[in-house]
């Protein structure tokens, strides 16, 4: 193994080993665990949208490359969609089909950033988008978020945050891991700072669908004059249950484009085109199971704040406002680390959570649960939680 250290690179041996795939590892070891652990929806992919796909394997349609950007017919759908439900104009020329969000990201990332170069990141942030910096040999800035507001974005922060090297602000919102949702006027505070200092803004809009209480998605690139310096990443996979099927997309001007597909086609060439036509299916089929995702999503989210009113004394929390993820602090056994407290959870109580630790430097203290799941499970996985805490004395 010494050995090996010689044969990888900096840039990926300095990636640590993720505490949510250690987690994942660990809970794999042991049987009828309760998880609360995975942020991917639970269930399938509408029918209509696996009976297009069928179909387009069928008649033969999926065999060869798409071109490198997607299918036209499936970018001209997803322009339809941005105008309707995120008021963006665009062209099928300013987007490209990716694998996931995911590939998006990196893509974008990569076509923005230079070795050295400084990208803020809120913190508690989505690890993957930091390591998607790393990766471009570029430096993670991470900028905390004011918790007791419902982890809102600090403007003054950000601004402190910027140096002559920063290049980009990237974050997710809805967010995952806290369930906020920046509001019009902070996103519009952080454009600003971008606008003052010429930064490129990548956006992670992968929960666009899931908010709650009166909390809207609003998305920069709507604004004309910001869609010069945003890059806006959306996916299929949070909105129709389409997490295997790997495709979402990017949109920014066509002359960004041009740039983040050069970045595209040494990862992916094109996205699965069964994928592509099982995504125009969906685009273009009845969108009523996205208004039953997000129902189901806001009565579980309920009965996991009401469960965790129930560990009063072990967590404070924040009610997500979107997404399906929430990021309890825990304030009994004050400096208890977040891996530790979850690896006590799997093997003594068999609940499988995510360590704070893993999003940033302001998540260790906390645990991310996610509600995607099903309200069996979650009662379940508190019910055991409650019999862990009242052993300790703490309930
Ligand atoms: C904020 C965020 N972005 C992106 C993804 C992954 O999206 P995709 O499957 O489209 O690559 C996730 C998955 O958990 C996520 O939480």
């Amino acid at each position: 193994m010494e050995k090996l250290g010689d044969l990888v690179s900096r840039r990926v041996g300095d990636i640590p080993v993720s505490a949510i795939h250690e987690m994942t590892r660990l809970s794999a070891t042991m049987s009828d665990v309760a998880f609360l652990s995975w942020a991917r929806p639970e269930g399938n992919t509408p029918e209509f949208i696996n009976e297009a796909a069928i179909k387009a394997i069928k008649d033969n349609k999926v065999s060869a490359y798409s071109p490198v950007p997607g299918l036209l017919e499936l970018r001209e759908a997803i322009v339809e969609k941005l105008k309707r439900d995120n008021n963006i104009d665009a062209t099928p020329a300013e987007i490209i089909v990716t694998n996931g969000a995911i590939e998006g990201l990196t893509a974008a990332v990569m076509a923005v950033v230079d070795p050295g170069d400084e990208v803020l990141l809120p913190s508690p942030n989505y690890s993957t988008h930091t390591i998607q910096v790393q990766l471009a040999s570029a430096v993670p800035v991470f900028v905390p978020t004011i918790e007791e507001e419902g982890f809102r974005p600090d403007l003054d922060a950000f601004r402190r945050a910027v140096t002559p090297k920063t290049k980009a602000i990237l974050f997710c919102s809805p967010c995952n891991p806290t369930g906020s949702v920046f509001s019009k006027e902070e996103l519009l505070g952080l454009a600003e700072i971008a606008e003052e200092h010429n930064l490129a803004i990548i956006t992670d809009e992968a929960y666009e669908y899931f908010t709650f209480d009166g909390a809207e998605h609003f998305s920069l690139a709507s604004i004309p004059e910001l869609k010069k310096r945003t890059i806006s990443c959306f996916t299929f996979t949070k909105t129709y249950v389409m997490t295997g099927w790997r495709v979402g997309y990017v949109v920014a001007t066509e002359e960004m484009i041009e740039q983040i597909r050069k970045a595209h086609i040494p990862m992916t060439i094109c996205t699965p085109v069964v994928s592509q036509y099982a995504a125009l299916a969906a685009l273009k089929g009845p969108q009523d199971c996205v208004t039953e995702f997000r129902e189901k999503y806001l009565h579980l989210r309920n009965l996991m704040c009401q469960r965790l009113d129930e560990l009063n004394p072990v967590f404070s929390y924040q009610r997500p406002k979107g997404s399906y993820n929430m990021f309890p602090k825990i304030i009994v056994e004050e400096g208890r680390d977040s891996l530790s407290l979850c690896k006590d959870l799997l093997f003594k109580a068999k609940v499988s959570v995510v360590p704070g630790v893993a999003f940033g430097p302001t998540g260790e203290g906390h645990i991310r649960m996610s509600f995607c799941t099903n309200a069996e499970d979650i009662n379940k996985a508190f019910d055991r939680m409650g019999e862990y805490f009242s052993a300790k004395g703490y309930l």
